[in-house]
């Protein structure tokens, strides 16, 4: 044996298509008594624990997870990690909300310390929750940026992140300028794109804070570097669509304010997305750009209902991925997403069921970063990035189970009552890097503050 092989063992599902487009049961993989080999941080094998048993590398013992679900890691594909200090902020719509709050929280950033203490907890509240890749805002300082990523990579996380430019209508101390801006996300870019399993993310916060000539410098540095991603904000609340009408009278919609500086394509993802037009859907599918459905913030911040089968209709789909949206959102779970998800579907008259629920919560999110080559599923050549869930994980989760029949209401109790106390360890490229009952600090690395 050598060190880098492991192996997991457990119940299991996984995703071998997509459930928006084909029979659940053509999508879903289930097994009863799973096994999970995993070498160098990769799965190397994935199937019934009966017929895999004889191929365990000698020396290696299967950590052994009964009770549990084992599914691959939730991906977050929207949320602002410096607003975890302001989550849960009372009484606003989103653009009183950023005034009142969000502005005058994420000032503190200009202090590094202050960044690689909330980094710390953020990423630590990820992992808690199961979440092992995440698209991330940081703020307009770079050093958020790089107090981000510090973290990410000594917990070896794939993350993609971004420094946030915006160089008008936000408080002085919070405005770069388009050359500024261009040349320290230029500068972030060299450091950190491909550093291990870090990514970055042009990240211009929406139309409203920047000039076209900094929208024209974000697309600049998409069309300079090769798979960088971008990420903004889009159609998400009736004021901040009129205001961007206002703003940009000569763009034919709030998306060609977007795409007229070439920001819609591959890799981007489009926050919210809920006052769209067929017209919009359509560019999106058409130029493969991606949006992020967040329904907790969706309702908390009283936007609007996403409409999640109209953006996925099998006639020009569009990629979606489940986004926390924190703190505009209020939790990291992604279960805690998808219960909420449910009821916002269920306002417009459909129903999300449990398998195409964890199919956004996983390889959903993956397909709409453009990393489901090596993300979202267990699978042989995937990344070892592992959630083991806990049916039984508050008294009434282990209560109502009891009276679950079949896998699909399993999963539906879980992601309607579960949080992150239905998450029992998670594992990071193979790494064991939370487990709730590790005595101690049940994190693999202790916190910097
Ligand atoms: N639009 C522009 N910035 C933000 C933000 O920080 N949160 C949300 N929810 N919407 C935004
Ligand atoms: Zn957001």
């Amino acid at each position: 044996m050598t060190s880098n092989q492991k192996a997991l063992r457990g119940r299991a599902i996984s995703f071998s298509g997509n459930p928006f487009e084909r029979p659940a049961a053509e999508c879903l993989v289930h097994h009863e008594d799973a096994l999970i080999l995993v070498e160098d941080g990769r799965i190397t094998a994935f199937g019934p624990y009966a017929d895999l048993a004889a191929t365990l590398p000698p020396g290696v013992e299967p950590v052994h997870y009964p009770d549990a679900i084992l599914t691959a890691g939730f991906i977050d594909t929207h949320v602002h990690y410096p607003q975890l200090e302001m989550i849960g902020a009372y009484g606003a719509q989103l653009l009183e909300w950023l005034e009142t709050y969000t502005f005058v929280t994420e000032q503190r950033f200009a202090d590094r310390a202050h960044a690689d203490m909330v980094a710390g907890h953020f990423l630590r509240e990820l992992l808690r929750a199961g979440t092992t890749t995440a698209m991330v805002y940081c703020t307009v300082h770079p050093q958020s940026v790089e107090a981000f990523f510090a973290e990410s990579e000594r917990f070896n996380t794939r993350m993609i992140a971004g420094k946030v430019l915006m160089d008008r209508h936000a408080p002085p101390a919070l405005l770069d300028t388009a050359q500024r801006g261009y040349d320290e996300s230029k500068a972030l870019i060299a450091r950190w794109h491909g550093r291990g399993r870090q990514h970055y993310c042009v990240t211009p916060r929406f139309a409203p804070t920047s000039t076209e000539a900094q929208l024209d410098a974000a697309g600049a540095l998409l069309r300079e570097h090769d798979a960088i991603f971008m990420q903004t904000h889009l159609c998400e609340n009736l004021a901040e669509v009129a205001w961007v009408r206002e703003l940009f009278p000569e763009r034919s919609s709030y998306l060609d304010t977007y795409d007229h500086a070439g920001l819609v394509g591959q890799r981007s993802m489009f926050g919210h997305a809920i006052h769209m037009h067929e017209a919009d859907f359509h560019r999106c599918h058409e130029a493969g750009a991606a949006l992020a459905f967040c329904p907790t913030s969706n309702l908390f911040l009283g936007s609007g209902l996403f409409q999640l089968f109209d953006a996925m209709d099998p006639a020009r789909p569009v990629r979606v991925g489940l986004g926390t949206d924190v703190g505009g959102g209020t939790s990291l779970s992604q279960l805690q997403s998808l219960n909420e998800a449910y009821k916002v579907v269920a306002m417009s008259g459909r129903k999300l069921d449990a398998v195409r629920a964890f199919y956004l919560a996983t390889l959903g999110g993956a397909r709409a970063l453009y990393l489901d080559d090596r993300l979202g599923r267990l699978a042989p050549g995937y990344d070892a990035d592992i959630a083991v869930l806990d049916p039984k994980g508050t008294p009434l989760l282990d209560f109502r189970t009891r009276h679950c029949d079949t896998l699909e209401e399993l999963l539906f109790v879980l992601m309607t009552l579960g949080d992150d106390r239905a998450v029992r360890a998670t594992y990071v490229a193979g790494e064991c890097v939370y487990d709730r009952s590790r005595a101690g600090d049940p994190f693999r690395y202790p916190a910097r503050v």
